[in-house]
């Protein structure tokens, strides 16, 4: 009797949901396309970041690379630039390390099947889903942050979205909602219900197609689901950084190791306040005391990761020569002008910008 019900409910939700999504949904850029490549692009953009953030980055970015090809024999330089102020850059990494593969062992065709799709770097069950629903129509759950919201409502779904094991009974339950055919279109339309109704703090109950079948809105439990176990706090860290300047104009920068956070972005020379003193620091770099003038405190920056919250003690000092700091093969000196070449997290984007505000560029940016 309860199975009856519940059938019942899903297959009007599903058809509810379809007549409005195909009626109202967003004209996004990548729903003007089947390609594959171009589809995946969006999906790993979209992963933390926002539709309208991501609209000109994904524009830019399938223009510069049209191809997965043409991102496989892309310059990672040059990718990490175009992905700059998106954030996550491991994203990009992954995703150019995917399509190589993609071309080295699969022709250059994005895999039809979720076990071969899934082994490539960076794709999860939510990626996979996403992709291969979207642009295969493969009958696949891509359950994200909004469709772990818009489900907990409709089906008033207590379990804690945070246990890894909850994943599979939403993924269970998205699946059996998928109309036949149409599972790329069904997936966007949960997604968007979740985007533009079925919002986190306020969500629209009134204007919502599914409101007759929503067991949360029956209750009034709407703003108590999903049920999200509390996330400990970011970590704090107190970070220093530098920016030296040699008498001939440029910076002290430096390329972040090939793994770990910000890997293989570019940065000032920061470091954990733990670990060393500012003069200590400076010394280390092969700087005497004798070679900085005026080491000053400029700002405070904070930048907030996952897990890490940097609170970085921003410090400027001028060099009095231009050889300062040569024997720190690490160190590369570079001009406000050279440094745009280059890709820099936000945080060093930050004291990029203190520096041409100091020399008077700031406002431009
Ligand atoms: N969020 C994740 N994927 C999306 C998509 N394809 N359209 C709109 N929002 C999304």
């Amino acid at each position: 009797m309860r199975d009856f019900a519940y059938k019942r409910n899903a297959n009007d939700v599903s058809r509810n949901l379809m007549t409005w999504y195909m009626q109202s949904k967003r004209e996004l850029p990548w729903r003007q396309t089947q390609d594959p490549y171009s589809i995946w692009v969006s999906e790993v953009m979209l992963q933390q970041t926002r539709v309208e953030t991501v609209i000109p980055y994904w524009n830019r970015f399938v223009e510069q690379f049209p191809s997965l090809h043409a991102l496989a024999e892309a310059d990672e330089q040059t990718v990490l630039k175009l992905w700059e102020g998106l954030g996550y850059y491991s994203r990009a990494r992954n995703l150019q390390a995917a399509v190589r593969e993609v071309a080295a062992s699969y022709g250059g065709v994005v895999p039809k099947t979720a076990a071969e799709f899934s082994k490539l770097p960076g794709v999860g069950p939510y990626t996979a889903g996403a992709v291969l629903s979207i642009a295969y129509n493969e009958a696949l759950p891509a359950v994200d942050g909004n469709v772990f919201r818009v489900l907990s409502r409709i089906f008033l779904i207590q379990e804690d979205i945070s246990k890894p094991k909850t994943r599979a009974l939403f993924e269970g339950l998205a699946v059996s909602l998928i109309p036949p055919g149409i599972a790329g279109d069904f997936n966007q339309a949960l997604m968007e219900l979740g985007a533009v109704v079925c919002m986190p703090k306020n969500p629209n109950c009134t204007e919502c197609p599914v409101q007759q079948q929503c067991m949360a809105f029956a209750e009034g439990m709407q703003r108590e689901l999903p049920v999200k176990g509390k996330k400990s706090a970011p970590r704090l860290s107190p970070m220093y950084a530098v920016l030296l300047q040699r008498p001939d104009g440029k910076w002290a920068m430096r390329k972040r190791p090939d793994t770990g956070l910000l890997a293989k972005m570019w940065e000032f020379p920061t470091w954990s306040q733990h670990e060393l003193s500012l003069e200590d620091y400076v010394e280390q770099l092969g700087i005497t005391h004798k070679q900085v003038e005026k080491l000053q405190p400029v700002a405070q920056v904070d930048h907030i990761f996952s897990h890490l919250h940097w609170q970085v003690s921003v410090w400027m000092g001028q060099l009095i020569d231009n050889t300062a700091g040569d024997s720190d093969q690490q160190l590369i000196w570079l001009s406000t002008e050279e440094m745009e070449e280059k890709s820099l997290a936000a945080v060093h984007n930050k004291m990029k910008l203190l520096i041409k505000q100091r020399e008077g560029g700031g406002a431009s940016d």
